[in-house]
């Protein structure tokens, strides 16, 4: 064949696996999630605060549980011109006709330890980390979307402070309870009560009027006690994350905004696509979420659009995605046993200035074998075909028993039970599955919508399991964008929006798992 005829060849080849590509994307996929693309026009937005340890400790002083929803309807009725044919569909209404009706209320989102539930069938725990979860529940019901047969509740946005204070016993250690912490790991902690929730401020979602009517809110705050934000930030810390809709697309933009400070440098802020009910990514209560079906590798997709506009400083760990799951080291899914259960986590982190730990003179911080696209194995001592500027960081689970050497245990302290890390950066071994191919992409001016293979990518990585033992059904639970500012105590401070958020699993068949308790 000459060569004429084989580049058409290979161009019609091309054309028809395009095809073929594309078809299968929007022919047998479908929305994992009850807020497919974010196109609702209802608010359905939740705040969850978590401590080190993902717990609650003590709450804020006056502030109520830490967790807090905002589950607002758009009730537009025809207009009364008769103006019924609107441009954008039902998604956005002309205005005058347009009420908002919130199902949670203010005294909702105030209850605090103790409190009772206006509804009786939850419980008013005494202690701060049960009600918490109880209290996720009890707004859940609130939220519930009928429109499927599977329920679902809302987008969660989640805080973390990442303040330890060894003194206290406040954390266990691998999912074990100790009496003393006796540690050469250093964490951030100004002194007593450093571990505290933040004062969370809310505007409650009201209608805005531009070509349609839609919803627009938000959450805002601090976690510096003595902090008045009417007077100004200050060198205080503070988060914000708020919602409206774009307009044209019919979307919600989620803006997010976080700034450490002196007391508080260690600081997280996640927009993230939970399970609907039953565990996830490092919560070890019967949470909610917005996953009516849970994703299972290789078989699953995120599409999201993301613009960061500050980055938050070098060591700002940006996740485009952070996926979280839970299974136990012999492959079984995990049943709330905090001792054996061990918390699974992948993050890409994007920030252009995170390096390598992994290198070929720092094997500890590389997982033990890396899996190339087309399924060959590379072990990391191999050094001329491992891609070792792939990973930031990989650590194992602190309750496992057959690591190979060299290792490093993730840290033991900063989930309900052990926990395992793969963190990996922007590299062609990735960029296969849609995600960026080099650093600086999606990065501050590289606003991007992403078609992420997140099952395809997920099924690649090395996660530990016991010799012999049946490789664990790898069950997303928890999918996240967001920003970890590592320690920044001169105030680092990330700004970023999320629009179009999807999860996509195969149609009926394969994947769609319900989430187990
Ligand atoms: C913990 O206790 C030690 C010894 O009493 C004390 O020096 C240190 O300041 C305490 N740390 C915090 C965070 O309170
Ligand atoms: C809350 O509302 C105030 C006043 O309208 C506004 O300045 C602020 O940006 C809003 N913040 C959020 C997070 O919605
Ligand atoms: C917070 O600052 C505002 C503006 O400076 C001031 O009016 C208000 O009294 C302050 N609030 C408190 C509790 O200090
Ligand atoms: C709305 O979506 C369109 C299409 O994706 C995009 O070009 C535009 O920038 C978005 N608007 C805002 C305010 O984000
Ligand atoms: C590389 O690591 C593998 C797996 O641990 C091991 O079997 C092999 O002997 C090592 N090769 C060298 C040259 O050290």
């Amino acid at each position: 064949m000459g060569f004429f005829y084989s580049t058409l060849l290979f161009t019609l080849l091309l054309h028809i696996c395009d095809a073929a590509a594309s078809l299968t994307i929007q022919d047998s996929y479908v929305s994992a999630i009850g807020d497919p693309g974010m196109r609702n026009p209802n608010a359905r937005f939740a705040l969850e605060a978590w401590n080190f340890c993902n717990e609650v400790g003590n709450e804020a002083p006056l502030m109520g549980s830490p967790r807090l929803a905002d589950c607002a309807d758009l009730h537009c009725s025809p207009s009364l011109t008769g103006d019924q044919d609107i441009p954008g569909g039902p998604l956005l209404r002309k205005r005058s006709t347009c009420k908002v009706h919130h199902k949670v209320t203010e005294v909702d989102n105030r209850l605090g330890v103790g409190d009772r539930f206006p509804d009786g069938n939850y419980k008013a725990y005494t202690d701060p980390d049960l009600y918490a979860a109880e209290k996720e529940r009890y707004l859940g019901s609130l939220c519930e979307g009928h429109d499927s047969t599977e329920p679902w509740y809302h987008w969660m946005i989640m805080l973390k402070n990442g303040n330890f204070d060894k003194n206290t016993t406040l954390c266990p250690e691998n999912g074990r309870k100790v009496s003393k912490i006796v540690t050469g790991r250093n964490f951030p902690c100004f002194g007593e009560g450093c571990m505290n929730q933040p004062l969370v401020y809310h505007n409650y979602s009201r209608i805005v009027y531009g070509k349609h009517a839609s919803l627009i809110g938000g959450f805002y705050g601090t976690y510096d006690l003595d902090a008045n934000l009417t007077a100004g930030l200050d060198g205080k810390s503070f988060f914000s994350v708020s919602w409206q809709k774009n307009l044209s697309t019919g979307s919600w933009i989620v803006s997010n905004k976080l700034t450490t400070s002196f007391k508080y440098p260690w600081l997280m802020l996640y927009l993230r696509a939970d399970a609907a009910e039953g565990f996830n990514g490092g919560y070890h209560y019967s949470g909610r979420g917005i996953m009516r079906k849970l994703p299972e590798s290789p078989n699953f997709k995120v599409k999201l659009t993301l613009e960061v506009r500050q980055g938050g400083g070098s060591n700002s760990q940006f996740y485009l995605l952070d996926i979280g799951s839970c299974w136990k080291n012999n492959g079984d899914p995990c049943d709330g046993d905090v001792l054996t259960d061990v918390t699974r986590y992948s993050e890409m982190i994007i920030n252009p200035a995170t390096s390598s730990w992994c290198r070929p003179d720092n094997l500890v911080s590389c997982p033990p074998y890396h899996v190339s696209p087309n399924g060959e194995i590379i072990y990391r001592n191999d050094t001329s075909r491992f891609p070792y500027s792939a990973y930031h960081l990989y650590c194992a689970p602190g309750n496992a028993n057959y690591l190979e050497k060299p290792y490093d245990i993730c840290d033991p302290y900063s989930n309900p039970q052990a926990q395992e890390l793969v963190q990996i950066l922007p590299h062609p071994e990735w960029a296969v599955h849609g995600y960026p191919s080099k650093k600086g992409e999606g990065w501050i001016g590289d606003a991007r919508s992403w078609e992420l293979d997140v099952g395809a990518l997920s099924n690649r990585l090395y996660f530990y399991q016991d010799p012999g033992t049946k490789p664990a059904k790898r069950v997303w639970s928890s999918l996240n964008v967001g920003t970890e500012i590592y320690v920044s105590s001169q105030g680092a401070t990330a700004e970023w929006t999320v629009s179009d958020f999807d999860v996509l699993i195969p149609e009926g068949g394969k994947g769609g798992v319900r989430a187990v308790l």
